[in-house]
């Protein structure tokens, strides 16, 4: 994140000619805005760089978008940055995934401050290894009275695990004694999962092109809109952010309904 005293009017001075700025409404900008951050080995690949290297770059974009959305006024950004089933790939990429994450958070800590960012985990994070999970712990400590943007990071992170949990967490309750089955709705379930207390994501943007949501907060999405762009998440940057929310802007929410000219 760069150390800038930027606002809006500058942050998003100079868009590219695609981009017209005056259609770009700020009174509707998603609250939520979820990003699953994908193509950072085959940008990497594509240069002839390492992996490790896209995941760098990867950080370097995450950073741009933090600092875009909070720019935006957004209220929430999520980001899946490390997924239950990605223990499975090389062991190599596994460890320097994980010094990366504790690396930046520190690194991020003065930026995380500056703009008031709270930072929320999404996932199971006491399974990390000892160093990331150290540093996650003290991060969210220090970021925990934060009262600007929200910034859920996705790690060890599956839908289904997550799912799986809420259901024995509402059964330990109701074994307890403290809930009635009967009384079991769809905010109980929000209730017990990782992102209770959060809105919804009203948008999910998914670069690399790929059409799959690679079990991501399934419950939560359940209205979003989705917009997928064919650029690598290294190369994604404000102005992705900008076309992906004027893409939000022009579509058509009716959340089951109809829309007004159909209703009449
Ligand atoms: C997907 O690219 C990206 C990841 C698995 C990691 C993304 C993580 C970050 C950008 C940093 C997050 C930072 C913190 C502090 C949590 P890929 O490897 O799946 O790319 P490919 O599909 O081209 O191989």
């Amino acid at each position: 994140m760069n150390s800038d005293d930027s606002t809006f009017e500058t942050y998003f001075a100079n868009p590219p000619a695609d981009i017209d700025m005056e259609a770009f409404d700020r009174s509707r900008v998603p609250r939520h805005i979820s990003c699953i951050m994908d193509g950072n080995g085959r940008w990497a690949t594509s240069r002839g760089l390492s992996r490790g290297e896209g995941h760098k770059a990867g950080i370097v974009s995450l950073r741009e978008i933090i600092t875009a959305c909070v720019r935006l006024d957004v209220e929430v950004l999520s980001a899946y940055a490390f997924s239950t089933e990605n223990w499975s790939r090389p062991q190599q990429e596994v460890n320097l995934l994980m010094h990366l994450f504790a690396k930046t958070f520190i690194e991020e800590l003065p930026l995380l401050h500056r703009e008031n960012v709270k930072v929320v985990f999404l996932g199971d994070i006491s399974a990390l290894p000892e160093q990331t999970r150290e540093v996650f712990e003290y991060g969210l400590k220090q970021t925990e009275d934060h009262t600007g943007m929200t910034l859920a990071l996705a790690v060890n992170y599956g839908a289904r695990a997550e799912l799986a949990r809420a259901a024995r967490l509402i059964a330990e309750d109701v074994r307890a004694g403290t809930l009635d089955p009967e009384q079991i709705d769809e905010d109980t379930v929000a209730a017990h999962l990782y992102t209770a207390g959060l809105p919804d994501p009203e948008l999910v943007v998914r670069t690399s092109g790929e059409l799959r949501l690679s079990n991501y907060l399934l419950w939560q999405v359940a209205y979003a809109e989705f917009y997928i762009t064919d650029t690598y998440w290294p190369d994604f940057d404000r102005w992705g952010l900008i076309r992906a929310i004027l893409a939000f802007q022009g579509r058509d929410r009716r959340f089951g309904g109809l829309t007004q000219s159909k209703e009449s």
